[in-house]
Order: structure tokens, then C-alpha cells, then sequence
């Protein structure tokens, strides 16, 4: 048997929700359970990668095996991500990050003193457009993989975000497809890259889903270094 595939790769992986706090006992976030990037870092592991995965809010015990960096806010997950970019080889951004954090965090528990209480948000940085922006400002980095979470027109949504975010692949899920996307078991999606690629893969496991998108990545990244 020969060296894993993945032997001596750093491999950056994004899972689950960021969190979002209102005040000490109330937080905004979504239904990411964190379980399609846990598959996606159990594969890259099994291929021999060193595997670093930064949580937010999950569901499930994240993989043993792997270097878990635990967050809670976009603002956190961000510097984490941020930090370790260089050296590393490919990230993977499947976190559900929220596009809003509010505006003020409240010391203390938020008191019902009207019937109308408004809630002001500001945006929250894109870290996968960050990430991408880095990579071009040195010309050259990791390998960059996001995720699309959409619920129509998937795929005109998708190659949008490939493109303004700068990454290479872009991975498409409609959420609002039954056993796809945020806590089901299996999902349903499209891989989009760079020059035209398109590759749409049936429902299955979020771990062959995985196992397919490692796959698509190692002939992408030899695709390129052969050019
Ligand atoms: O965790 P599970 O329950 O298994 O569900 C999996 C999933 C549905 C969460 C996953 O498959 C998925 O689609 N993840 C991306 C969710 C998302 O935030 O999609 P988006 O279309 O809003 O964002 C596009 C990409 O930009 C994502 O790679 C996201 O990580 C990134 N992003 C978004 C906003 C932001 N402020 N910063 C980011 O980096």
C-alpha cells in the first residue's frame, strides 16, 4: 500500500452555524447541524490529510483525528480561518455563516419594557470572499471550495458566488430540497468551477458527497498545476 493521497496536505475546514449574541441568554443562528463538514473532514483525514476544522454551533461530536478549533461568531470564525491560511493546502467552507450580527450586544438580559422592540444588524465580513481576496493579493494560496446554500434559481445563485467570492469550486445545495442541505443525513448537490465545470451529483450520504468533492478537488488542483 502506498502513501495516502493526502499524506503531508493541510486541509482548512469550515462546519456549522455561527452564533450570533443578542444579550448574555439570547443569540441568533440557523439549522446547521455541522454534519457535511464533519464527512467532508473524516474523508480528508482517511486520505491522510491534517485536518483542521473550525466549528461554530454544532449538533454532533466533531471527528476525532482532527485539529477542532472551536467559535461561536463570524467575527471569531473569521480570525480563526484568517490566521491559518498560510501554509494550508485546500479550505472548505461549509459553515452556514450568518450575513448579520446585531449592531450592540446587551450586558445584561434584554428587559420587556414595550410591545415593540426593534433589533438593528449590521453585515458581518464574508470570510470566504476574504479568503479569496487573500489568495490574490499574494497571487497564490490554498485551494478555495465554498459552499451555496440556495432555495431557488441554484444554479445562476451558485456561479455568482464562485465568481464574486473568488473561490475555485463552488459546492450548491438546495435547502429547500427534501434530504438535502441543513441537518439531513444525505444531500443533493452541484459542484461548479472554474472554465465551464459542472458535475451534479444524485442524493446520497454526506460522506460520499464528500468523498466525491475530495475527488473533484485532486483533479481540479492537478488540472491547474499542469497548465
Ligand atoms: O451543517 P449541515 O446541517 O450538515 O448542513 C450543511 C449546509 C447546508 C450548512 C452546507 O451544505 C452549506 O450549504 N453550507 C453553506 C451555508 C451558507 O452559509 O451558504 P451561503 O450561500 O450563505 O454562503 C456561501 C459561502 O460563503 C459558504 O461557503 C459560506 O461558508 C460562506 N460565507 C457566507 C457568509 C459569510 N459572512 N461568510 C462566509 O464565509
Amino acid at each position: 500500500i502506498g502513501p495516502k493521497p493526502l499524506a503531508g496536505q493541510r486541509v482548512l475546514i469550515t462546519a456549522g452555524g455561527t452564533v450570533e449574541r443578542i444579550d448574555p441568554v439570547r443569540y441568533i443562528t440557523n439549522d446547521s447541524s455541522g454534519k457535511m463538514g464533519f464527512a467532508i473532514a473524516e474523508a480528508a483525514r482517511d486520505r491522510g490529510a491534517e485536518v483542521t476544522l473550525v466549528c461554530g454551533r454544532t449538533e454532533a461530536t466533531p471527528p476525532h483525528g482532527v485539529n477542532v478549533i472551536r467559535t461561536d461568531s463570524a467575527l471569531r470564525m473569521r480570525d480563526e480561518v484568517m490566521s491559518r491560511l498560510d501554509g494550508t493546502d485546500v479550505v472548505i467552507k461549509a459553515a452556514a455563516v450568518a450575513d448579520y450580527r446585531p449592531a450592540s450586544r446587551a450586558d445584561q438580559k434584554i428587559k420587556k419594557t414595550s410591545d415593540l422592540l426593534t433589533l438593528e444588524l449590521v453585515r458581518n465580513p464574508d470570510i470566504l470572499q476574504e479568503v479569496g481576496e487573500w489568495k490574490e493579493a499574494r497571487g497564490g494560496g490554498p485551494f478555495v471550495v465554498g459552499f451555496a446554500a440556495e432555495t431557488t434559481d441554484v444554479e445562476k445563485h451558485a456561479l455568482d458566488k464562485l465568481a464574486r467570492k473568488k473561490c475555485d469550486l463552488i459546492v450548491a445545495n438546495n435547502v429547500a430540497e427534501a434530504g438535502a442541505g441543513f441537518g439531513a443525513e444525505t444531500n443533493i448537490v452541484s459542484v461548479y468551477g472554474r472554465g465551464g465545470f459542472a458535475e451534479h451529483l444524485p442524493q446520497m450520504t454526506k460522506r460520499a458527497v464528500a468523498e466525491r468533492l475530495l475527488d473533484i478537488v485532486r483533479d481540479a488542483r492537478k488540472g491547474s498545476s499542469e497548465r
